[in-house]
């Protein structure tokens, strides 16, 4: 894996979501891009991470390039040379100079993802780099000034490093001075049809089709997934279902398999304690989420009652005191995607 990724402007993307987390984090962001203060962005893989520094940059006004550079990816030995270059005749093989990824990013931002997997003595370098602005390129006797604007991701806890004796204190208190924390998906259900819908309109436009509308039992399945690989978990899914769903609407057969297991690390029996939150949409009017609610739990009852009658009609309505005909009505509701048949 390359250290350095592209950084086009093209693959920026924004940052979608109106949860409530989401707007908090669009605001603390919007303040500190301004600023020229160091940000530490921690959350789990996938949350977004790397897009929430590329808007930092993008909002900062900087005219430099944007440099990502992933620190879990630097060879030990290389990486001081990687970052701050190094002078002709620094160490055997080094027939000429070289500039580090810190010019590069001159004018620009300096994106150290995984920033916990520094070896210490990179840390003592970064350290200088934060507080004096200057940087010494291996073999290089003269300090060199750095225009650029570090900004930092960990998904790892920095301070059990500090415990540890893995990570500097002193660069973790200069790092974070401005911490933002993307929260996972499952902290913010509310963005989960925005985000999945995105991505299956932009995948199927890339294939030159039209989407594929949802049906709400794909809809409530998604919202309670607990999506562990977060943003790029479901980028994934919803690319999988713009590209293989056959027809119109997606529904329940239409999804990966690996999302019709059971939610990792959840049992089955665990189940049913993430629903009310996930569930009760107060993000939605009254009127609305009370449909939404009872629109699902229909479903699922009549699709329980159902099975446990071998798909049975007379016999499931029956047992649910219901009348054939309601039961089939909901049956082709969820068929036809929630519209009243
Ligand atoms: N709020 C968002 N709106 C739109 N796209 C998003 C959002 N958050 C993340 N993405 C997309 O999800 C994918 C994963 O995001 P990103 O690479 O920023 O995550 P990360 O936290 O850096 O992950 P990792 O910890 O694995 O490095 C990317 O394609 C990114 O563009
Ligand atoms: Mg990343």
């Amino acid at each position: 894996m390359p250290a350095i990724r592209s950084s086009a402007p093209a693959d920026l993307p924004r940052l979608r979501g109106t949860s409530p987390a989401m707007e908090q984090l669009r605001k603390r962001l919007a303040q500190v891009a301004k600023t020229p203060l160091p940000v530490l962005i921690s959350g789990e893989t996938g949350t977004g991470k790397e897009a929430v520094a590329r808007s930092i940059h993008e909002l900062s006004g900087r005219t430099g390039p944007f440099i990502p550079v992933d620190c879990a990816a630097l060879s030990m030995q290389l990486v001081e040379t990687e970052l701050f270059g190094h002078e002709r005749g620094a160490f055997t093989g080094a027939n000429q100079r070289r500039e580090g990824l810190v010019h590069a990013a001159r004018g620009g931002t300096f994106f150290l993802d995984e920033v916990g997997e520094l070896p210490m003595e990179t840390q003592t370098r970064l350290l200088r780099l934060l507080e004096a602005g200057t940087y010494r390129p291996v073999g290089d006797q003269g300090e060199r000034r750095a225009d650029i604007r570090v900004l930092a991701a960990t998904w790892r806890d920095l301070r059990k490093g500090i415990t540890e004796g893995r990570f500097r204190e002193d660069l973790y208190h200069r790092l974070s001075i401005v911490e933002l924390r993307v929260p996972p998906l499952r902290e913010r259900v509310e963005d989960v049809d925005e985000l999945f819908e995105h991505f299956v309109v932009e995948s199927c436009a890339q294939a030159g089709r039209a989407p594929p509308a949802l049906e709400p039992a794909v809809r409530v399945h998604l919202r309670r997934w607990p999506w562990p690989g977060n943003v790029r978990e479901l980028r994934n899914v919803a690319q999988y279902v713009g590209a293989m769903t056959p027809g119109a609407r997606v529904t329940m057969n239409d999804l990966p398999p690996g999302l019709m297991r059971p939610p990792p690390e959840l049992p089955d029996t665990a189940l049913p304690m993430v629903f009310p939150a996930s569930e009760i949409r107060i993000d939605l009017p009254y009127m609305e989420a009370r449909r939404l609610f009872l629109d699902d739990f229909q479903q699922r009852y009549v699709e329980a009652v159902l099975a446990a009658h071998d798909n049975n009609v007379s016999g499931a309505a029956r047992a649910a005191g219901m009348d054939r005909r309601s039961i089939q009505r909901i049956q082709k509701r969820a068929r036809t995607g929630g519209r009243e048949p």
